[in-house]
């Protein structure tokens, strides 16, 4: 019913997207969304309480997916679902999908945009643990990559570091070295000219992570990338005929841990339009 009247675009103003991460890495995905749809209403759903994902088993990370948005859908009645977090969507895209009766919206490595940019061949997959790992990389890479290297290197801190430059403290950049050393450090490493931004946080480190690279001496200007342009794109489609509230209206954060640990994120989430926060 809740499809028909989508594929009708009947969805009522009010519906909102619905975002999902573990953390604020999401951000950087609604950033995008949120200058092409200014007036769309927004629920951001951070998992504080689970993340991080990368560090979880493929089986956790499924289940726990879609028995959240499962609730956070029947809360809110989104019409469309964004899954802002690499890590959920290669490892529960589907499942989320055959779940909720919405368009689901996920966030996968930016594999192609990387292998058009780079012109050396040699590229970087910056992610999880539990996303570099995952067949639907492997995929991406097959069908996008072909002849090219892609070095993979897994960088959990730099979530942490994320999170910790949203709060307004200053990024370790020791972090940044070490997930840049990562790549270009592996046999071929030198020739890296582009990079995978394949974790929502990263693109929220980019300065971080293009002054990490020049202090390691490397020569080649990377190109980063990230999937945030063509899910806007993507969504601006999905919703091409819908009806939007005349007005902005204060987006929501729902978080399923302590609410008392946002409010260091408060300045940030604040230029988001962000400013109704919630528990789970
Ligand atoms: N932001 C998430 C991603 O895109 C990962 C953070 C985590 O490990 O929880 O993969």
């Amino acid at each position: 019913m809740q499809n028909d009247q989508y594929q009708r675009g009947m969805a009522d103003p009010k519906q909102p997207l619905l975002f999902f991460d573990t953390g604020v890495g999401g951000l950087s995905v609604f950033a995008k969304v949120r200058s092409t749809l200014p007036n769309a209403p927004i629920v951001y759903a951070a998992d504080y309480a689970g993340m991080p994902y990368g560090e979880k088993s493929e089986m956790e990370v499924a289940t726990r997916v879609c028995a959240l948005l499962g609730r956070l859908s029947e809360r809110f009645r989104p019409r469309l679902v964004v899954i802002a977090c690499n890590t959920a969507s290669v490892i529960a895209l589907s499942h989320v999908r055959a779940a909720l009766g919405v368009p689901v919206v996920g966030t996968v490595p930016a594999i192609k945009p990387a292998a058009l940019a780079t012109k050396s061949g040699v590229f970087g997959l910056l992610g999880t643990k539990a996303t570099i790992r995952q067949p639907y990389v492997d995929r991406l890479q097959a069908e996008h990559a072909i002849g090219m290297t892609m070095l993979r290197h897994a960088a959990p801190d730099l979530v942490y570091a994320a999170e910790a430059k949203l709060r307004g403290e200053t990024p370790d950049m020791q972090v940044c070295r070490d997930a840049v050393a990562g790549l270009i450090h592996q046999a071929d490493g030198q020739k890296l000219d582009a990079m995978v931004l394949g974790c929502t946080h990263f693109p929220l480190l980019v300065e971080e992570l293009t002054l990490a690279a020049k202090e390691l001496g490397h020569e080649r200007t990377i190109s980063f990338v990230d999937g945030s342009d063509g899910i806007a794109r993507r969504i601006k489609h999905l919703t091409e005929s819908h009806i939007w509230p005349e007005e902005v209206q204060p987006g929501t954060f729902i978080t399923t841990g302590n609410l008392d640990a946002i409010a260091p994120y408060a300045t940030h989430l604040s230029k988001f339009g962000l400013s109704n926060y919630q528990s789970l």
